[in-house]
């Protein structure tokens, strides 16, 4: 067995599954035991739905960075930790090896107590897809400060928003990223998002595409001086070392913001100890790795999914884990495949999403790749169809690759539903089965439990997983509102899901005012907020309808105080006016004026009737009766894009 805690077969799932329901402390105690801790708990679990109270390993005193590397030195110090893809193919790779990884985190824990850093401080991270950004959320965690990193796509009004938010005084960030084409002025942005800002106090500027940037004294460092100082306090005849900050099992660890249904975005909390056992578990279990095996997880680490499978989890175990700086378009849409032969990855994790955009480019860019490395193949992120499915599984796994179609969501840190690789069996477009140690539950709307099988609900959980959100930061009533309050005594996800004849989960997608556009989670509140900000717009109202390639694209309906000349420029602008307030992703794919929105008598908009108009199904609208203009309902069919 490669991990004690891993499970090889059908039979040993059934068993383990059994153990974690019947006895969730022993299982949990156990998977917890191959872990490195200062000291060891004193209660495996405390909790309550009610408050919500969740406290996993409750006693315990812990760094995930020992965890993630400082334990594997011995036998692992020269293995690869990070392999680097850059995004021009003919820039050189960079190796990062447990060694060089334990270096690079001492320098910059060093760097971040020299800048005044302290455990608990909150640090936004705004960075490319550099291995710096690992050693820069390493590096926090190395001294207990909780990172924050933000997505390199939000804007700098998104970043402003999250900086206040988190109270955050430290930023780690970029002169510019590299992607595509393209190249992105991150330094720049921060330097928007800090106008009128009093709170941060110190900016670390990594240099990588040397772009220009002005420099604020005072507040503004470099991070290759930071790094060739700290060197010297960190290393002594040859030897490097920076003491990990002795963490608390329940400190927190990191905060990641998620949209929801309201206009704000949240800060999800996640702690030290649950979130380290419940990532190295699920990695293992679910991409069944093997010591040596490369895995490539194509996320980006402003996302959970590059969170916990290209850092914490992937690390946890002593793997070896991908990062790629660019996008999987350029210089063709072959990049993936050339990237997978160029190193022999042997597990690719990637989205729907992306696997939709390469089917289109045609299988000319897979041609003439071996992609005889690859032993398993994941997909994130939202619903796959069966088409992207049976391609992926056709050409890219050469039907000799088991597919795990993994759902969960930032909340829960980790997945929670899945198939494992080779050891339970797949069926295209359904999640499948919940790991050991996560119980699902379909509810109906009363939050009753809906029994059997062939049934379908909105999905709930009902004990605590390790991983399990803590809080959203600064606000917990807003956590337990949220989340715990819809459906009493559990956890709701916001989604919808089916359960088959064997138990089997598909996901039907959220049963929420929440769009999910190429895996991206956006609120509609938060886009029609932010095209409400433009001026001549009155009103607005975004739904969701189904897009080819992104999964869900956005449709915006839109009053208008007077479209002077020609439509599109308008329509340019107000795209324009959601990039500056939340960032590019949030741009509408559609943007219909319209002369008024299908309102019940007391104001309320009726989405139902605009989603059924965007997915095109003119005819079923439902009953209209109870509009207070049953008549915008046809002028709004009229304009249909
Ligand atoms: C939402 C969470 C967690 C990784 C990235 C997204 C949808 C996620 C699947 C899947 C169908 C999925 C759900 C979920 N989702 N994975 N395998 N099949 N839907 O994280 O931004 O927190 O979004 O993504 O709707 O609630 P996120």
């Amino acid at each position: 067995m490669s991990y004690p805690y891993q499970i090889k077969n059908a039979e040993q799932y059934q068993a383990a599954y059994k153990k974690s329901v019947e006895d969730p402390e022993g299982f949990w105690s156990e998977v917890a035991s191959h872990f490195y801790w200062r000291k060891h708990w004193d209660k495996v679990l405390d909790w309550n739905f009610t408050d919500p109270r969740v406290e996993w390993f409750k006693g315990a005193k812990l760094n995930i960075t020992e965890n993630c590397i400082d334990r594997h030195l011995e036998k692992l110090g020269d293995k690869p930790a990070i392999i680097w893809e850059p995004n021009n193919p003919e820039e050189r790779t960079r190796v990062v090896t447990y060694n060089r990884l334990h270096k690079r985190v001492c320098q910059f824990a060093q760097v971040l107590k020299n800048n005044g850093v302290k455990k608990g401080d909150r640090v936004c991270i705004y960075m490319g897809m550099v291995p710096e950004l690992a050693y820069a959320v390493l590096g926090c965690a190395r001294i207990g400060a909780i990172h924050s990193v933000i997505f390199g796509g939000f804007s700098a009004q998104s970043i402003a928003d999250r900086l206040y938010d988190a109270n955050a005084e430290y930023i780690v960030t970029c002169d510019g990223a590299f992607r595509g084409n393209k190249d992105i002025p991150l330094k720049s942005v921060i330097d928007d998002a800090l106008i009128g800002n009093r709170t941060v106090k110190k900016v670390i500027v990594y240099t990588r595409t040397r772009t220009p940037v002005s420099m604020i004294k005072g507040r503004d460092v470099w991070w290759e001086d930071e790094m060739e100082h700290a060197e010297h306090q960190v290393e002594q005849e040859g030897k490097v070392s920076f003491p990990a900050e002795e963490m608390d099992a329940e400190d927190p660890l990191f905060i990641l913001y998620t949209s929801g249904s309201t206009g704000k975005p949240k800060g999800v909390v996640h702690s030290c100890a649950g979130y380290m056992v419940y990532t190295a578990y699920s990695f293992v279990n679910v991409f069944q790795y093997e010591p040596g095996d490369i895995h490539f997880c194509t996320a980006d680490i402003g996302w959970i999914t590059g969170h916990s499978y290209i850092l914490y989890g992937p690390l946890s175990a002593g793997a070896t884990t991908m990062m790629f700086e660019g996008i999987p378009t350029w210089p063709d849409a072959g990049r993936f495949w050339d990237i997978i032969d160029k190193y022999k990855v042997n597990i690719l994790y990637t989205a729907p999403t992306a696997i939709r955009s390469l089917m289109g480019f045609g299988l000319g860019h897979v041609h003439g790749h071996k992609l005889d490395s690859l032993k398993v193949l994941g997909t994130v992120g939202e619903p796959i169809n069966q088409e992207a499915w049976h391609w992926y599984d056709d050409n890219i796994g050469k039907n000799k690759c088991p597919i795990v179609d993994t759902w969960w969501q930032t909340e829960t840190g980790g997945i929670l539903i899945s198939n494992m690789a080779g050891v339970t069996p797949a069926r295209p477009t359904f999640a499948t089965l919940p790991l050991p140690g996560v119980e699902p539950v379909l509810v109906d709307e009363n939050g009753k439990e809906i029994e059997g099988n062939n049934v379908s609900g909105n999905l709930c959980i009902r004990h605590p997983w390790p991983s399990t959100i803590r809080t959203t930061y600064g606000d917990h009533e807003r956590c337990r509102l949220n989340y715990f309050s819809t459906y009493p005594g559990y956890y709701f996800t916001g989604d919808g899901a089916y359960r088959d004849e064997n138990g089997n989960y598909r996901i039907t997608g959220r049963v929420d005012d929440v769009l999910n556009v190429s895996g991206h989670r956006l609120g509609t509140a938060e886009v029609e907020n932010a095209i409400n900000m433009h001026a001549g717009v009155v009103e607005s109202a975004v739904v969701g309808y189904p897009h080819e390639i992104k999964g869900q694209g956005v449709y915006a309906f839109i009053i208008y105080e007077h479209v002077h000349g020609d439509e599109n420029l308008t329509r340019q602008d107000i795209l324009q006016t959601v990039t500056r307030v939340i960032g590019p992703i949030a741009k509408p794919d559609k943007i219909q004026f319209v002369p008024g929105l299908p309102k019940t008598r007391s104001g309320k908009i009726m989405r139902r009737i605009l989603r059924k108009i965007a997915e095109g199904d003119l005819e079923n609208l439902g009953d209209t009766s109870t509009l207070l203009d049953p008549s915008v309902v046809e002028e709004i069919k009229r304009g249909k894009l």
